[in-house]
C-alpha cells in the first residue's frame, strides 16, 4: 500500500479550565491517503478545530507524532522551535491549504488580490484565480475588500485561496457553516471536484451529517475514549 499523505498517532491535547485539566484529544490516530477525505464530526467543543490546528502546526499537541508528506513532527523532539515552525509554515504555504471557521483575508487587499497572493506564495499560476472566484459564485465581488462583503462571501474567498494554491492536503473547518443550503451545496460540489481532480486529501470539520457521508472516512470526536 502506498504511504499515506498524512499520518498522525498518539495525539494528546489538554487545555486548562481554571485549575482543572480538560482532555480534548486522547491518544488519537488517523491517516489519510491522496484522493481520500475524512469528515470530522462531534458536538461543539469536542476538539475538531483543535485537531485541525494541530494537523497544520498552528497548535502543538502535548504529545504525539505527525507526518505530512515527507515532514515528520515528533513531540519527543524540541517543539515550538523556530526550525519546526518554519517547516510547518513552508507546508502551509505550498502543500497544506487551511480554511478556518473565520475566514482570514488580508484586509488591505481585494478578494481577487488575496487569491492571487496565495497562489504566488505557493508558487502557482495566478491565471485561474478569477475563475476560482467565479466558480464559487463571487466573481462579481473580485474587486471588493473583505470588509465590503458578507461572512459567507469571505469564507468562499478563503476557499478560492486554497484552491489557487493547489495543495496536497486541504483542512477545512466548517467551510459551509455560514452559507445557505443552496450556496453550501454549490461550494461543496466545487470542493469535492477539486479534490478528485487533483487527487488531494481533504479533512472537513462539519456539523452536517449529510456532508459527512460524502467523505470516504469519518471520525466522530464525540466518541473519543475518555482520558
Ligand atoms: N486556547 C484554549 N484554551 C483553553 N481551552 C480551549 C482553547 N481552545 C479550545 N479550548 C477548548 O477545547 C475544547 C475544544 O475546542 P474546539 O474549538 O476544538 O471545539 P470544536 O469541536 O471545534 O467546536 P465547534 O463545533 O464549536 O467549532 C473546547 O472545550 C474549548 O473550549
Ligand atoms: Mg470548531
Amino acid at each position: 500500500m502506498a504511504e499515506p499523505l498524512l499520518a498522525a498517532r498518539g495525539l494528546n491535547k489538554q487545555f486548562r479550565s481554571g485549575n482543572q485539566p480538560v482532555s480534548v484529544l486522547s491518544d488519537l490516530a488517523l491517516q489519510l491517503g491522496r484522493g481520500e477525505s475524512l469528515a470530522l464530526t462531534g458536538r461543539s467543543g469536542s476538539g475538531k478545530s483543535t485537531l485541525l490546528n494541530i494537523l497544520c502546526g498552528l497548535e502543538q499537541p502535548d504529545s504525539g507524532r505527525i507526518r505530512v508528506l515527507d515532514e515528520i513532527f515528533d513531540s519527543g523532539k524540541p517543539a515550538g522551535s523556530s526550525q519546526v515552525e518554519a517547516r510547518w509554515a513552508q507546508l502551509r504555504r505550498q502543500q497544506v491549504g487551511v480554511v478556518f471557521q473565520e475566514a482570514n483575508l488580508m484586509p488591505a487587499l481585494s478578494l481577487l488580490d488575496n487569491v492571487r497572493l496565495r497562489a504566488r506564495l505557493a508558487g502557482r499560476s495566478e491565471d485561474p484565480c478569477r475563475d476560482w472566484l467565479e466558480r464559487l459564485g463571487i466573481g462579481e465581488l473580485a474587486g471588493r475588500y473583505p470588509d465590503q462583503v458578507s461572512g459567507g462571501q469571505r469564507q468562499r474567498a478563503a476557499l478560492a485561496m486554497v484552491f489557487a494554491m493547489n495543495p496536497a492536503l486541504i483542512l477545512a473547518d466548517e467551510p459551509t457553516g455560514s452559507l445557505d443550503r443552496h450556496t453550501a451545496e454549490a461550494v461543496t460540489r466545487q470542493l469535492f471536484e477539486l479534490q478528485a481532480r487533483h487527487c488531494c486529501a481533504l479533512i472537513l470539520a462539519t456539523h452536517d451529517a449529510e456532508l459527512a457521508t460524502r467523505c470516504t472516512h469519518h471520525l466522530d470526536l464525540g466518541h473519543q475514549p475518555e482520558a
